[in-house]
């Protein structure tokens, strides 16, 4: 059944089923569930790759499984997941392939989008990306007065930010560490300001990155970093500094001559890669300068075998699928409202921020692909920072508040390999903290076991946990360029199962285009003499005072 023709969810029957097992179970209480099978911690634990998975600390038990998986059949998710690898226009809203997939496939493979095949296009263009990242980390790539490029500045905003942004912070310890690379995504123009403050424009390359090349916050800093360049340069600099200091990553050739930027240094990407969903593009070109062209094919390769994973495991195994059901169990039965992601990893500072875009960008949608409005909850808030710093910030909620919040919790056997010994010997605190937060979310302690500790009677239940908060725990041996593709092509496919259960579109995002319009509109109005007709009081007013302030 296509999806326009799809029965709404909630009259499905295996819907039904699940609302029922969800009354007949009632409150699921862990320790019960660990206690009457003491094989559920290895039965419900998955591998992929490099990631152990071990979901035996969730409110399910093997028939809630089971009635998970009956609901993803019946909503088509496999017949979708095939759809989409093979290259068909799934992203109706706006006609398109989402092939995000094609990004990481080998050269052999042929994937056809309009009777064409895009692989060789894909590898040609990481080809001309491996070639210029080795000019630039060798020094053979110089700027307009012939110095060494030592400092990569990245300009672009949503998903032409977070991805290299967020893998650059993560794979740090894999950078050459005598290239400074920074990324400006803000407007504000204390963004930039800090980013170049302390650098030399004759050793700074700015690397463009918009698939559009219309975003106005990327456009704005572009052709402010385009006079901070020649300013600095001073006179004589023009177009063939330009050149010298300026490439360009999009879809849109004319729009990148247009700025100025010759489309010979353009690295080029398609409409049918999903900007959040693009960093394993030319998008991602900051982050292969930063750590080189084989540590960026490793990462690709990650990706690839998550890929290869979610499209030929059988249900069961499915650690995709898996993740996606979870969230379903809690979002659409539980009335969960948000998902945490708790990186135990400093250099997973911005992963979270990263899932954001790719979670609520795709699923913070209320209307079907049939443009008719769910009666069922979509896309959850997703939220969360590094263990342990969190645990001294919002945990309190998680462990004793009244929402019921499932996490995932994540982390690496090992640290990174260039810490000094004093700082490795911190590892084992680090994880001992990752494992015990998942044991008291998950088993809590009783007020019989609070009151045995001789706590006065009045305090127990103030220092009693229910437990029974659910947690994923992803656990791999160290955090490489591999394992990093593993982990986000896990999320990625995790959004696309959710979305293909909610019958959404997960591709689209029209949701962003209103705020722009107005932004357009409101702009004029902050200015002096500009009219302020039009805009609703609230706003008007907020303007007058803005205009007051500025003394206009
Ligand atoms: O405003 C949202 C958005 O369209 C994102 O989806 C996208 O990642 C971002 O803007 C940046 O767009 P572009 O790469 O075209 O500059």
């Amino acid at each position: 059944m296509n999806a326009e023709g799809r029965t709404g969810l909630d009259r499905m029957p295996e819907w039904n089923a699940l609302t029922k097992h969800r009354d007949e179970l009632g409150e699921v209480q862990l320790r019960r569930l660990f206690a009457e099978d003491p094989r559920r911690a290895e039965k419900y634990a998955l591998t992929v790759g490099d990631l152990y998975v071990d979901y035996s600390k969730h409110l399910v038990t093997d028939e809630t499984l089971r009635l998970l998986r009956d609901l993803a059949a019946a909503a088509g998710v496999a017949e979708l997941r095939d759809a989409m690898f093979r290259g068909e226009k799934i992203n109706t809203t706006e006609g398109r392939a989402v092939l995000h997939t094609a990004l990481r496939a080998p050269a052999s493979a042929v994937i056809e989008v309009d009777g064409e095949n895009v692989v060789p296009a894909v590898h040609a263009v990481l080809a001309k990306m491996r070639d210029f990242a080795d000019r630039v980390r060798s020094g053979a790539w110089t700027g307009h007065t012939g110095k060494r490029i030592r400092n990569v500045v990245n300009v672009g905003i949503g998903g032409s930010d977070l991805g290299p942004a967020m893998a650059h912070e993560a794979l740090r310890a894999w950078t050459d560490r005598d290239l400074t690379v920074r990324f400006v995504s803000n407007v504000d123009g204390a963004d930039l300001h800090e980013a170049v403050r302390d650098l030399d424009p004759a050793e700074t390359l700015f690397i463009i990155a918009s698939k559009t090349f219309t975003t106005i916050e990327t456009i704005t800093n572009a052709t402010s970093a385009r006079g901070w360049l020649l300013d600095g340069l001073g006179a004589g600099a023009g177009n063939e500094a330009v050149a010298k200091h300026f490439v360009a990553l999009s879809t849109n050739a004319e729009k990148v001559a247009e700025f100025g930027i010759d489309t010979a240094n353009m690295f080029e990407f398609w409409d049918w890669v999903g900007g959040r969903y693009s960093y394993d593009s030319a998008i991602g070109l900051s982050l292969m300068i930063a750590i080189g062209p084989d540590r960026f094919q490793e990462m690709l390769d990650g990706f690839r075998l998550v890929d290869e994973h979610f499209r030929t495991a059988p249900p069961e195994k499915n650690v995709p699928l898996l993740m996606g059901l979870l969230g379903i169990w809690y979002g659409n039965f539980h009335d969960a409202q948000s998902h945490a992601v708790l990186p135990y990893s400093h250099y997973l500072s911005k992963f979270t921020a990263y899932l954001q875009q790719l979670d609520m960008e795709s699923n913070g949608k209320s209307v079907d692909r049939a443009g008719r409005p769910v009666n069922w909850q979509t896309g959850p808030v997703v939220w969360g920072t590094p263990g342990t710093n969190g645990q001294h910030a919002y945990y309190q909620l998680i462990h004793q508040g009244t929402k019921l919040i499932p996490a995932d919790l994540i982390g690496f056997a090992r640290p990174v390999d260039d810490l000094e010994p004093r700082l490795v010997a911190q590892h084992d605190l680090l994880m001992a903290n990752l494992f015990a937060q998942g044991q008291a979310l998950a088993f809590g302690k009783t007020p019989e076991e609070v009151a045995a500790e001789g706590v006065a009677p009045e305090l127990v239940p103030h220092k009693t946990f229910r437990g029974n908060r659910p947690t994923t725990t992803i656990l791999a041996d160290a955090l490489t360029p591999s394992v990093l593709g593993q982990l986000i092509a896990l999320y990625e496919h995790k959004v696309f199962v959710q979305g293909a259960i909610w019958n959404i579109d997960s591709f689209d995002q029209w949701g962003v285009e209103l705020g722009k319009v107005l932004a357009k509109r409101v702009e004029p109005a902050l200015t002096e003499g500009a009219s302020v007709e039009g805009l609703d009081p609230s706003t008007s007013a907020l303007v007058a005072r803005y205009r007051a302030v500025r003394g206009r």
